[in-house]
């Protein structure tokens, strides 16, 4: 009798972002007229900067010619890309990451869900509360958890996000292993700075804990004082992981490209207690269960490092925070207490009650699609979420409708 993963059970129905996008639909169904406006889920709505697009031509054009055709690339992604990562994201930023610590892969929801197959399935493990979903569903489907009671799992130790604590968690009470990070943070949008990221490093350091550091927003930090990778810190190479992404940061979603840094320097333990390093292990994993990015793609990527490159994919930035300053002046001036949309995409509003009212309010009335701030977890319960990736228009008339409604 084939039997299943008993774990997968403990998992609530269905991912938050297929969920809304259920209900959305629904809704649309019985309003066929209300055209809808969606400020849910993070997804860009800008075309791929040009200097792409003629990077993407070019490689697709060699792809059809016989001496410069392309077949399997190397897995861990070619070295023309991994090198200007390398280059532009760290070493130019006084971060001594090489090009083989790089992994080029197609996003970093699968990384950042794929890496906990490295560890142990006992080990303890911190999740911030609220949080990017797959971060949790994935340590759920492996095992790591308890049951789901009250808004919570057992076995989890929850990192509280608040307010009172400026939206960054206090470092844990009880000893853990393995940490996750996401600043600028979704969804809260709260950025961290140098000396508070400083001590979670320092904190893995004297634990022999592990920091899985989430930095898919970093394009949106406007501030050069705030850290744009872990690795910018003294020691985080011994104890941290990072995902990239150019989902956001070139407009990337509908195209895949992202990248997983991990140090040769990076070590988890063995039974024994033996140093094992991390880079061998997801060198192994990403070559057995991964065939690279195809080839156009890595090209386009490669792209959004040259002078051009750089220059329109910062004009998208630019165009979705101006987005982000419209709908946070617009809540605040409704009375909304906001965090975020200043070094992120993401507006983080307390609502007045229950989050899928909120949801629900804002669709049935204005037509606008927010997310829940419980689907992110219990800290999220009297938060709805506003993402800027929308185009101008669509932000204005949202905010629009929404003062109306709510006004
Ligand atoms: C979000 O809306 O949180 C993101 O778009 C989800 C993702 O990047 O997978």
């Amino acid at each position: 009798m084939i039997t299943i993963n008993e774990h997968y059970k403990k998992l609530q129905a269905s991912y938050l972002f297929s969920d809304i996008a259920k209900r959305v639909a629904a809704h649309q169904q019985a309003h066929p007229d209300q055209r809808i406006i969606k400020l849910g889920i993070g997804d860009v709505t800008k075309p791929l900067p040009t200097a792409c697009i003629e990077a993407f031509h070019q490689a697709v054009d060699e792809m059809g010619r016989e001496e410069s055709f392309r077949g399997y690339g190397p897995e861990q992604g070619y070295p023309f890309l991994r090198e200007s990562i390398a280059k532009h994201d760290f070493q130019d930023r006084g971060a001594t990451i090489s090009a083989d610590e790089i992994f080029v892969s197609d996003g970093a929801k699968c990384d950042t869900g794929n890496i906990q197959e490295l560890f142990s399935t006992d080990i303890v493990v911190a999740i911030p509360d609220p949080v990017y979903p797959v971060y949790l569903d994935t340590n759920v489907m492996a095992g790591r958890t308890g049951t789901y009671e009250n808004g919570r799992y057992s076995g989890v130790v929850y990192l509280e996000s608040l307010r009172e604590n400026n939206f960054i968690p206090a470092l844990p009470a009880t000893p853990v292993d393995l940490i996750y990070l996401c600043f600028p943070n979704n969804p809260t949008g709260s950025t961290i700075s140098r000396a508070e990221l400083q001590t979670w490093v320092d904190y893995a350091r004297d634990n022999r804990a592990l920091i899985l550091f989430d930095a898919a927003y970093e394009a949106f930090i406007r501030d050069e004082s705030l850290p744009k990778s872990i690795f910018e810190l003294d020691g985080a190479e011994e104890v941290a992981i990072e995902f990239r992404s150019f989902s956001k940061s070139g407009g990337f979603t509908g195209t895949r490209c992202a990248y997983t840094v991990v140090p040769k320097a990076c070590m988890a333990y063995d039974s024994s207690g033996k140093p094992q390093s991390l880079h061998d292990l997801w060198h192994r994993r990403h070559s057995t269960k991964f065939n690279g990015v195809s080839y156009p793609v890595q090209r386009a990527a490669e792209a959004l490092y040259s002078a051009n490159g750089k220059r329109q994919a910062k004009e998208l930035i630019e165009y979705y925070l101006d987005n982000a300053a419209l709908i946070r002046t617009a809540m605040t001036e409704l009375g909304y207490a906001c965090v975020g949309g200043d070094h992120s995409p993401y507006i983080w509003i307390e609502g007045r009650g229950d989050s899928w009212q909120f949801f629900d309010r804002l669709l049935q009335q204005a037509g606008v699609v927010c997310t829940p701030g419980a689907g992110f977890g219990k800290c999220g319960a009297g938060y709805i979420r506003l993402s800027a990736f929308n185009s101008r228009e669509n932000v204005e008339e949202a905010m629009e409708r929404i003062k109306q409604s709510f006004g």
